[in-house]
């Protein structure tokens, strides 16, 4: 078999175009005002309702802050050897996989069942590793070569990139809680043979509400959050217990399954880079990897490797998809390490997001952030611990999380458990690098930062507790109203700080 491993790879031209990024902020303003008009939510007097703001403006959102990302860069830190390796890595994170057949055998591996096929589409904007884009690259993905897939209900063109998963097993009560994969290899032109796999019916586990979304989590910052002693994130949890009883907060670190403290993902439900990699690469491309050597559905023999292929082209040898170098050792330095070790590099070297250069009202809002109480939630900041790798020792992790898992009640409750994450838990959500974030929230339920701070208050019901959150966020709907020396109220500084971070 031909060998034409680690050369560049193809790309998704996933991302907009000027002109429609220009469109779509027109949109996303339009939709942006129209939401802040309709924010409701039970109890307390919020902003915009009747005792309102007064004569004072509601805060509002201004909206993401446009291209260029101020994401997405490397630490300039790095050593030169590390920097040697960043082009790679990043072609890696790029790479579009299919089923067999291509010119690359790194690439082969996709399916049974998929959501996209490459690391970079989902996790796009404003730059590669970061989060949903603007415009929906699974239009562009579903139905490649040949491919029979319906694009489910959920996924619009201008809305964000998701996943779905069941809560519950057909019979409606026992867990289920998995990822259940959009889309399926039936017919495409590199699967030759494979007829037989069907597309989870999205439809009817809406009809019986069983149906959950999770959008996609940025990457940038991660190496940092790996580093954070246990010993602080516990320290931070113990702190301020008195103000935080008061109001209502408690919250507990999920963990991982050798004890300690996980991590990453909307319930803090894994430990590291490297799993989560590996959990990505199978349940989201269908490429059975290092970690998860299974394919991700073994139903129909014809759907599973090796495929059938043209002379001269490459196919997958069996499980894993995955090409750890070693099997095919002695290979030239550059196709190590692995995949699940060159995405986790890649996560790595990305800084976090660079805020934009403080103003008064940012300055206060800042202030407003701490006095309100979102800080005891969202943790400002960690300091890494000392790290092999000199860019990422000792720094400061300005990533607004306490890396604790919260209750938030049944108006965000997904009914999904993870670990020790129950239904209505979830991670305090990293704020770094939320001014360019296009949607909010476990399930992107909304585009306006406004309307994703009322959303953390719940009232309790018989299944839930209250949110955590409820406190806090009356103390933000009770701000004054009136105007500062800086022309805004202390909620639009607050509002001001978040899209400049
Ligand atoms: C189909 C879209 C999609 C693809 C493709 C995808 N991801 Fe993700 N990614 C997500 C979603 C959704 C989440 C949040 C998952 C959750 O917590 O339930 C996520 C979360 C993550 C996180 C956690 C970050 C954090 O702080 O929580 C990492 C790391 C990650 N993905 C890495 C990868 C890697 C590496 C690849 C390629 C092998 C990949 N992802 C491919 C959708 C995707
Ligand atoms: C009790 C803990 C807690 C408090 C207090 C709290 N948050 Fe959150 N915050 C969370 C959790 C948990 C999430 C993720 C919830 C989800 O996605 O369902 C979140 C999500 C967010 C998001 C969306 C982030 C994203 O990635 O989509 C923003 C913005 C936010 N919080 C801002 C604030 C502000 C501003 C305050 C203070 C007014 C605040 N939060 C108070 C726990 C808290």
């Amino acid at each position: 078999m031909r060998r034409i491993d680690d050369s560049p790879m193809q790309t998704n031209s996933g991302l907009s175009s000027r002109q429609r990024l220009s469109i779509f902020l027109t949109v996303a303003l339009l939709m942006a005002l129209s939401a802040t008009l309709l924010i409701s939510r039970p109890a307390t007097v919020a902003h915009g309702q009747s005792s309102g703001c007064g004569s004072n403006p509601c805060p509002t959102d201004p909206g993401p802050r446009p291209l260029p990302a101020d994401a997405g860069a490397f630490y300039s830190a790095l050593t030169t050897n590390q920097n040697a390796i960043t082009t790679r890595l990043t072609q890696i994170f790029t790479e579009v996989n299919f089923v067999a057949g291509g010119p690359l055998v790194k690439t082969v591996g996709l399916g049974p069942r998929f959501n996209s096929n490459s690391c970079n589409s989902c996790h796009a904007y404003p730059a590669v590793g970061g989060s949903s884009s603007p415009t929906n690259p699974l239009f562009g993905i579903y139905q490649l070569m040949g491919a029979t897939n319906t694009m489910p209900y959920f996924i619009t063109t201008n809305g964000p990139t998701m996943v779905a998963r069941f809560p519950y097993l057909s019979d409606g009560v026992t867990p289920d809680g998995s990822v259940h994969q959009m889309f399926t290899i039936s017919n495409r032109t590199d699967a030759p043979g494979c007829t037989q796999e069907v597309q989870p019916n999205f439809t009817q586990a809406q009809s019986t509400n069983d149906i959950i979304f999770r959008q996609v989590t940025p990457t940038y910052g991660v190496g940092l959050m790996e580093l954070i002693p246990e010993t602080s994130i516990l320290a931070n949890m113990n702190a301020n217990l008195p103000l935080k009883a008061t109001l209502g907060i408690t919250g507990h670190p999920n963990q991982s399954d050798d004890g300690t403290i996980a991590r990453f993902g909307w319930k803090a439900q894994h430990k590291s880079m490297i799993t989560f990699s590996g959990e990505a690469y199978t349940v989201e491309e269908g490429v059975s990897d290092e970690a998860f050597p299974s394919e991700n559905d073994e139903t129909y023999p014809t759907c599973l490797p090796p495929f059938p292929v043209a002379p001269g082209t490459n196919k997958t040898k069996g499980v894993p998809d995955d090409r750890n170098d070693t099997g095919e050792a002695p290979k030239v330095g550059v196709n190590f390490p692995g995949d699940l070790e060159r995405f986790s590099l890649f996560m790595r070297f990305l800084q976090p997001p660079t805020p934009v250069a403080p103003t008064t009202s940012t300055t206060n809002g800042l202030a407003v952030f701490n006095s309100v109480g979102c800080n005891l939630c969202h943790n400002v900041s960690f300091t890494s611990s000392p790290s092999s790798i000199a860019a990422l020792s000792n720094q400061t992790a300005t990533l607004y999380s306490d890396l604790l898992v919260h209750d938030m009640g049944p108006g965000l409750a997904d009914n999904v458990t993870q670990g020790a994450a129950s239904g209505d838990e979830f991670r305090t959500a990293p704020l770094w690098g939320i001014g360019q974030r296009q949607f909010f929230l476990h399930d992107a339920r909304t585009n306006n930062i406004v309307t994703a701070i009322e959303d953390h208050y719940s009232l309790g019901n018989g299944i839930y507790p209250a949110s955590e959150a409820n406190a806090v966020i009356t103390n933000f709907n009770n701000l004054p109203t009136t105007v500062g020396t800086d022309g805004n109220t202390q909620a639009q500084d607050l509002i001001n700080f978040l899209r400049s971070l």
